[in-house]
């Protein structure tokens, strides 16, 4: 099987990749390499816009997986415009392309953050999907997006992801569980901007996991799937950050909370992902955190700007 992943580069897409390649799978990727590259060698890569592909580009390819755009709110927020159209549009031309070059399943990485403010209820895929802020509207968009392209020639699986989380080759630190790992290290202190806020978190295992189900999933499955290792409130996950830097680290670490409004509040259901392409999350934020120990001598470098999104993007604008 011939897979091409736009994005490939990324932090999902470096732990994603290995696994796949051990799965006898070819990769080629097309990425633009804001923040380098990681990838195994045997991986072919373009570095190109997705903008810049053609129809021919896409042929010979069973498979296209989308993990570009820009992908967190504060870059979404420094450009709006950017955001919406590398997010919405550039997704919408990738799986068009796709379907007419014969690909058979386009795969897309979307967001829970397109369930913005709910109250406190278990949301599934058939619930209300509403956001109020550029990152949230436009992963909608690219969903729905290609969403209505599938057909029974083209199969299309997208994702609404939980926060991902726990180590990559490509470091991101400002991703909850990552950055108060970071923080309590580096200062001793957590500060937990609203403590009873609901996030679905993602270990980037149980993630790689989701994509390598997604890919060998039979051909007739299409549909929308949340995908989550569980959910916690961000108190939650604050006191599973200093027990584990605590004790394992050796640090004393400080909990400083505040009680300022949060935009986003969800916890989702990731039962149809279950039920349908057998996705079984195997991780919590604590073996997050045991895989951040692990591989703590390899980010040891918090100020590298790699580590930071906005950084690197706000550079390049
Ligand atoms: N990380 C998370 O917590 C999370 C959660 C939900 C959804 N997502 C989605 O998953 C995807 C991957 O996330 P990530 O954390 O790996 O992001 P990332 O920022 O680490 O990687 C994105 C990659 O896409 C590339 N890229 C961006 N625009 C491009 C374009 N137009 N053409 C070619 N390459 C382009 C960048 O160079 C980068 O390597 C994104 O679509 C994101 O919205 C991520």
């Amino acid at each position: 099987m011939k897979i091409l992943i736009a994005g490939g580069a990324g932090y999902i897409g470096s732990v994603v990749i290995p696994k796949v390649l051990d799965r006898g799978y070819q990769v080629d990727v097309v990425d633009l390499l804001w923040f380098g590259n990681q990838l195994p060698k045997e991986v072919n890569i373009k570095q190109t816009d997705i903008f810049d592909l053609h129809e021919k580009d896409l042929e010979g390819y069973d498979q296209v997986i989308f993990l570009a755009g820009l992908s967190n709110d504060p870059m979404a927020e420094f450009s709006p415009a950017k955001n919406f159209i590398s997010n919405a549009s550039s997704t919408a031309y990738l799986a068009y392309i796709a379907k007419r070059a014969g690909v058979k399943r386009f795969i897309y990485a979307g967001s829970c953050s397109v369930y913005g403010y709910t109250v406190n209820e278990l949301y599934d895929e058939t619930k209300p999907a509403s956001s109020n802020y550029p990152y949230g509207i436009s992963k909608l968009q690219g969903e729905q997006a290609v969403i209505q392209m599938q057909d029974e020639n083209f199969s299309v699986i997208a994702f609404r992801q939980g926060t991902v989380s726990g180590y990559s080759p490509r470091m991101r630190l400002d991703l909850i569980v990552n950055t108060m790992f970071k923080t309590a290290l580096a200062t001793g202190e957590i500060i937990i901007n609203n403590p009873s806020i609901w996030r679905p978190i993602l270990s980037i295992q149980d993630a790689a996991n989701a994509y390598v189900r997604a890919i060998e999933a039979a051909p007739a499955i299409s549909g929308v799937f949340n995908i989550a290792s569980g959910n916690y409130t961000v108190g939650e996950v604050a006191d599973y950050v200093k027990e584990a830097v605590e004790k394992k680290l050796k640090k004393k670490v400080k909990l400083n909370i505040k009680n300022i409004q949060d935009f986003r509040n969800y916890k989702v259901s990731v039962e149809k992902a279950m039920n349908m392409l057998s996705f079984k999350p195997a991780h919590t934020v604590e073996s997050i955190l045991d895989d951040l120990i692990d591989n703590l001598d390899k980010f040891k470098d918090f100020d590298n700007p790699n580590y930071y999104n906005i950084q690197v993007f706000r550079k390049l604008n």
